[in-house]
């Protein structure tokens, strides 16, 4: 695993998006995976400059994202299809038909997974996969537990992840308790992982992910098992590895 230590969460997003738009730069049609949360915003908030200014473009490229809440329209401002289009996908020049979420509010939610892992199969996987970590080594939201094999599905949430996510909401009991999560295999079969990863708060776990046992209860632990993954997070985050 490569490792980049920046001083602070604005360097670390400007030195991730040059990472990405140098490996996009060499592709013709870049397909990137894309997560949520607080820490890639400063990325988005990159690409979409860089874009603005013509030194990338989303045209030729198609993004699947890693989850997606069930039960919230993608009109609620706590789904990850309108965090996607408010901090990202409005403001570049992507065809929206190729920017992909799953649907958390599918009537057959196991055939909208195998639809997603369908669509992600076409596209011959991720070439680059973004990823955050969670406090409790999920990814995407495989939870600890959650089998290597796994490809998307859906997921009971954690109460701790909830707790995490529930600053978002008006209080945790509107957080959901289920999730369609792109399964771990799914992840690793992408052929390059940009992991992000920002403050204090995620050090242990950083340091679990690099130095932990590979192990189904830490799930981000599997990515020792990448041959091309770079962590990328600011010294408060790498502070104990
Ligand atoms: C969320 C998301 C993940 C994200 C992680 C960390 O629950 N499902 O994709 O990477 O938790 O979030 P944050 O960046 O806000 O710490």
């Amino acid at each position: 695993m490569e490792m980049i230590k920046t001083k602070t969460y604005d360097e670390m997003s400007k030195k991730g998006c040059s990472l990405l738009i140098n490996k996009m730069q060499h592709l013709e049609n870049p397909v990137l995976g894309l997560a949520t949360g607080s820490t890639p915003e400063g990325l988005y908030a990159e690409l979409i400059k860089k874009n603005q200014q013509h030194e990338v473009s989303f045209q030729n490229v198609s993004t699947f994202n890693l989850d997606e809440y069930v039960g919230l329209e993608k009109t609620d401002p706590n789904s990850y299809r309108y965090y996607m289009n408010q901090k990202l996908f409005k403001h570049i020049d992507i065809d929206s038909k190729n920017a992909h979420v799953p649907n958390g509010m599918a009537g057959d939610l196991q055939k909208e997974c195998r639809d997603y892992e369908q669509l992600i199969r076409e596209a011959k996987g991720a070439d680059v996969q973004i990823l955050g970590l969670g406090l409790n080594g999920h990814i995407g939201f495989n939870e600890p537990g959650t089998p290597f094999s796994s490809r998307t599905h859906v997921v009971e949430l954690d109460e701790s992840t909830r707790k995490a996510n529930a600053r978002f909401f008006t209080s945790i009991n509107h957080v959901p308790t289920k999730a369609v999560t792109m399964g771990i295999e799914t992840i690793m079969e992408s052929k390059s992982i940009i992991l992000f990863v920002s403050g204090e708060g995620k050090a242990e776990a950083v340091a679990r992910l690099m130095n932990g046992d590979v192990s189904e209860a830490f799930p981000a632990s599997i990515l020792q098992k990448h041959e091309h993954v770079t962590i990328i997070g600011d010294e408060a985050a790498l502070g104990k590895v």
